[in-house]
């Protein structure tokens, strides 16, 4: 089987680990890539928005199935392209259509989908511009701390929780006319604060059946005990102490199955992940939103506790849905650190030579920001640069794992938290 994986992450690189393990692979091209990628596969330079370049290296390659990374070129409607072509209709795409991608690509399409199949979620509306009389009443009605969605995608950027009235009522404002978020903003969902604990549940499905696979929970902000500012994910652990079974039974009853139903009933064309960020309020969970691929750096943590064949299971979906597909789960506990450039997640700087990564023992490194040059050193080339990922029978361990391998790894200005799990050991 010849696979093309979209995406340039620690994400995909954790996919691209796992998808190298099969005996099922020919050849694995991963585009863009990072420097870690390139142990797993053949990296190409492809721009994820040039879909015609995407479908052509499709047909030269015989590429057979294409997992898509990342939200955006799934929001922008690559499935349909590939699926809409008569030279690749054939191809499978690990994704879902325009149309469906909306669930990530639009607050108030999901939120409307979640109103419409009972799924629990915090109280909300929409507005846009000609609204924001409205808006401010019903900011009026609400408790602070208020809660300000950009409806499009806005790099993750677009969520607001302000505790002023007025602030929130002025940040309506600048969202709906003041292009803070440019379109993203032209509709803003303002809904009810959740106060709880985050986690993040993830399953494949088909549009009819669903897996499972193990939950995660990520740690958002820069600073110790989650403080400062917001980042893409400081590092991630699996599984997570709270959602034990009878948390996880809430989660399939009450949003698992509602969500399956509802995109069969919607007649979604649906053969991808589904991302639930959810929120457990007092042991209850209520969605915060769907995203359409996979969590980073969730993946990182997730993927190495799927012990069945990944590959497999992709290709077993391709042929014949995941009706009877079972996924074997290792029930260690699996951490993963992130080394970030510092500064980040405002002004940091790139292209520094990381030094030791062939010390590190015991543990895995999923490579997020980096890039390999000609001479053969490894560069810094982003703001989250790498996991340490590490498991052991214990959470405590696991971190412990990444803590000691980190102590090899060296860049300039390098830096992490160290104190993941603070919150649940
Ligand atoms: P989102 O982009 O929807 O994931 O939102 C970003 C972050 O904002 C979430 O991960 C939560 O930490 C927080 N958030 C979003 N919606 C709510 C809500 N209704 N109540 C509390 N926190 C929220
Ligand atoms: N870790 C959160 C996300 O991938 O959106």
């Amino acid at each position: 089987m010849n696979v093309l994986l979209l995406g340039s992450g620690g994400r995909e690189h954790a996919i691209a680990w796992k998808i190298s393990q099969s005996n099922k692979l020919t050849n694995l091209f991963i585009a863009p890539g990072n420097a870690g990628t390139i142990l797993h596969g053949t990296n190409v330079e492809l721009k994820l928005n040039d879909f015609n370049a995407i479908k052509q290296f499709v047909v030269d390659m015989s590429i057979e199935i294409i997992i898509v990374g990342p939200e955006q070129p799934l929001v922008d409607g690559l499935y349909d392209f590939i699926k809409n072509d008569n030279e690749t209709k054939d191809v499978f795409v690990v994704g879902m259509s325009k149309h469906a991608a909306q669930l990530e690509g639009s607050k108030d399409f999901a939120k409307t989908f979640m109103t419409k199949y009972n799924i629990p979620t915090a109280a909300y509306k929409t507005f846009t511009k000609f609204q924001i009389a409205d808006g401010h009443k019903f900011l009026n009605s609400l408790n602070a701390p208020y809660v300000l969605k950009a409806d499009g995608l806005a790099g993750g950027k677009g969520v607001l929780i302000i505790n002023d009235l007025q602030e929130a009522k002025d940040s309506l404002s600048d969202m709906l006319v003041g292009n803070k978020f440019g379109i993203a903003s032209e509709q803003v969902v303002i809904e009810e604060y959740l106060s709880g604990i985050e986690l993040s549940v993830f399953i494949l499905t088909d549009g009819k059946d669903y897996v499972i696979l193990p939950e995660a929970k990520d740690y958002k902000r820069v600073g110790e005990g989650e403080t400062g500012l917001n980042t893409g994910g400081m590092g991630s652990i699996s599984p997570v102490p709270f959602a034990d079974a009878s948390f996880m039974k809430k989660v399939e009853d009450r949003i698992i199955k509602p969500t399956v139903e509802g995109i069969a009933k919607e007649g979604f064309e649906y053969n991808g992940f589904v991302f639930i960020g959810l929120m457990n309020v007092d042991g209850n969970p209520f969605v915060i939103e769907y995203n359409v691929r996979m969590g980073d750096p969730e993946t990182e943590s997730v993927i190495p506790r799927i012990k069945s064949d990944l590959l497999d299971v992709f290709i077993v979906m391709k042929n014949n849905g995941l009706s009877n597909v079972k996924l074997e789960i290792d029930k260690n506990y699996v951490a993963s650190v992130m080394l970030v450039s510092g500064g980040y997640p405002q002004k940091y700087a790139t292209g520094k030579i990381i030094t030791g990564l062939d010390k590190v023992s015991d543990s895995v490194i999923f490579h997020a920001g980096t890039t390999l040059v000609d001479e053969g050193d490894v560069l810094t080339n982003g703001g989250r640069v790498l996991t340490v990922t590490s498991a052991a029978t214990s959470l405590k361990g696991a971190l412990d794992k990444c803590y000691q391998q980190i102590q090899n790894i060296e860049f300039e200005n390098q830096y992490y938290r160290s104190d993941l799990g603070f919150d649940l050991l």
